[in-house]
């Protein structure tokens, strides 16, 4: 019989005697020579809006700073996110792609008109990143482009006429105003979105309505042979699945998948959002609560493309995703800058898990985003730089970019409070690009430890080798005084006896 009860203390003085950490069981079970659906790299997106010092600051410093940087993008940013192979950046939004006119941002930057930056804080936008300049900051990192064109504020000719600028190889006047401009060959678009949030911010319209608009906008997307990006209808959020369903049961053509957003508030109160630093264990379980939503979401939602699109040809892509706090006390509210702790980790993990899951279906995902807005993976203060508890799951879950999934089955345990559940444990299992099998385990309970049986069919493995990422306190995190108070370890274990920690992320090679 396995001890269940591993810690205990004495309160009082000979009074009550009580154990305070209860382990979880935990089994995971698989046949390692099964396959799976594989893991689009396109998983690990990010996003990157212009929003407050996302891309001013965050990532654009501008030719004649100070700060070190190539073609203008700082090189410390550049490197930390080629460090965890960003595959895909999305761009300009967002709200703001709605509002984004795309001759605005190209030519003699100091022609470029200066614009107000109605959703996000009313700033002057001097458009000093524009087209080029997204596409060198891509190929400087080796990333795809994401790029989201503007149907709510924006022409059926103007986005068509954007897509000729960037993909044509004919002597068109368009084609020839970009060689003008600095750039011989076409590039390459991975995806082009066709409006944003069409719900709200990006025209407040209804799926019917949209619909016909993106038939329209569709239509007009040409491109030279083969170089078609995979085109993004805008969908719902959260538990709405009403978009999905009329948008994948009415568009016909010229769609590659459907996009969706949904973000963690722990307290799902958009006028009190939640504290991003200072919680209790409560407001931990709340967090994970609002963040296991994203299993039953994307279930509901890919039954409506399963009932639409039998064939599995629509991809159903998160292309916003994370958590959205309190803003900041003192910082422009409109900025949306905020810190993050170990608990963004953990639920970057568990979002991760089941993005893994539901890989079938879900191609790509974009957390929000990338740079010093909501859950970044970086925060700036002028020249400094931090790497949050964010970035490090994306370093350490990079080698499932590409893997391919192994089915798996798993009693993850309960976390409990009150008379809400959600498992403990939950996992990824996968053989990766380089053919070595890898395991992915989160801990979601922040006071108990797991203690994982796994039992694995045709593989000779025997024990586990990789990295942990865990802190002593639930709100940890890395500040500019700080900055390694959150990051990962080396961690490894024989098969037969795994732990895993309280609130702890694990991924390792079985060995
Ligand atoms: O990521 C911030 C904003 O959240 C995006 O601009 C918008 O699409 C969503 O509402």
């Amino acid at each position: 019989m396995k001890l269940k009860l591993v810690a205990c203390a004495l309160f009082g003085v000979g009074l009550s005697f009580g154990c305070v950490s209860k382990q979880h069981d935990v089994s995971i079970s698989a046949d390692l020579s099964k396959e799976g659906a594989t893991i689009n790299k396109d998983i690990y997106g990010q996003f990157a809006e212009h929003l407050g010092r996302g891309i001013y600051e965050g990532i654009w410093v501008g030719h004649d700073s100070d700060i070190p940087n190539t073609k203008g993008f700082r090189n410390d940013v550049l490197n930390a996110l080629r460090d965890i192979q960003v595959p895909l950046v999305r761009w300009p939004g967002g709200c703001f792609a709605d509002e984004y006119h795309w001759r605005d941002g190209i030519g003699d930057p100091a022609e470029r008109p200066v614009k107000v930056n109605t959703h996000w804080g009313g700033v002057e936008e001097d458009n000093a990143v524009g087209t080029h300049e997204f596409f060198d900051f891509v190929e400087l990192l080796g990333a795809d482009a994401y790029i989201n064109g503007n149907l709510g504020s924006g022409t059926v000719r103007e986005m068509a006429e954007w897509v000729e600028y960037m993909t044509s190889d004919k002597n068109s006047t368009l084609a020839n105003q970009r060689r003008a401009n600095g750039r011989e060959e076409p590039w390459d678009i991975a995806y082009f979105g066709i409006g944003n949030e069409s719900w709200g911010c990006g025209g407040h319209m209804s799926p019917e309505y949209y619909v016909d608009l993106y038939n329209q906008f569709a239509t007009f997307i040409k491109t030279p042979p083969g170089k078609k990006p995979k085109l993004v209808a805008s969908g719902g959020h959260t538990e709405d699945t009403q978009w999905t369903d009329v948008l994948s049961a009415s568009i016909e053509r010229n769609m590659d998948g459907i996009s969706y957003h949904f973000y963690t508030l722990p307290n799902s109160d958009w006028s009190n959002k939640g504290h991003a630093t200072e919680f209790t264990e409560t407001d931990w379980f709340k967090t994970m609560e609002r963040t296991y939503r994203m299993d039953k979401y994307l279930k509901n939602n890919i039954a409506k493309l399963d009932a639409n699109d039998p064939e599995g040809k629509l991809g159903f892509y998160v292309d916003e995703w994370g958590t959205w706090y309190d803003p900041e006390p003192g910082r422009e509210p409109g900025f949306l800058y905020q810190q993050n702790t170990l608990r963004d980790a953990v639920l970057t993990a568990v979002n991760f898990n089941l993005f893994h899951h539901y890989a079938e279906r879900v191609h790509m995902t974009n957390i929000a985003q990338m740079v010093n807005v909501l859950q970044a993976m970086i925060l700036t203060d002028g020249g400094d730089m931090l790497l949050t508890p964010t970035y490090h799951v994306y370093g350490m879950y990079k080698v499932f970019q590409d893997a391919t999934s192994i089915p798996f089955t798993i009693n993850g345990g309960e976390y409990k409070q009150g008379d809400q559940s959600l498992p403990a444990v939950t996992a990824s299992i996968a053989k990766g690009q380089d053919g070595k099998v890898y395991i992915a385990l989160v801990n979601l309970d922040p006071a108990n430890e797991a203690e994982v049986a796994l039992d694995f069919d045709n593989g000779d493995y025997s024990s586990l080798i990789g990295q942990i990422l865990t802190a002593d306190a639930i709100t940890a995190k890395n500040t500019f005084d700080a900055k390694e108070v959150v990051k990962p370890a080396s961690f490894s274990s024989d098969l037969d006896e795994l732990v895993l920690p309280a609130k702890s992320i694990v991924v390792a090679e079985l060995k």
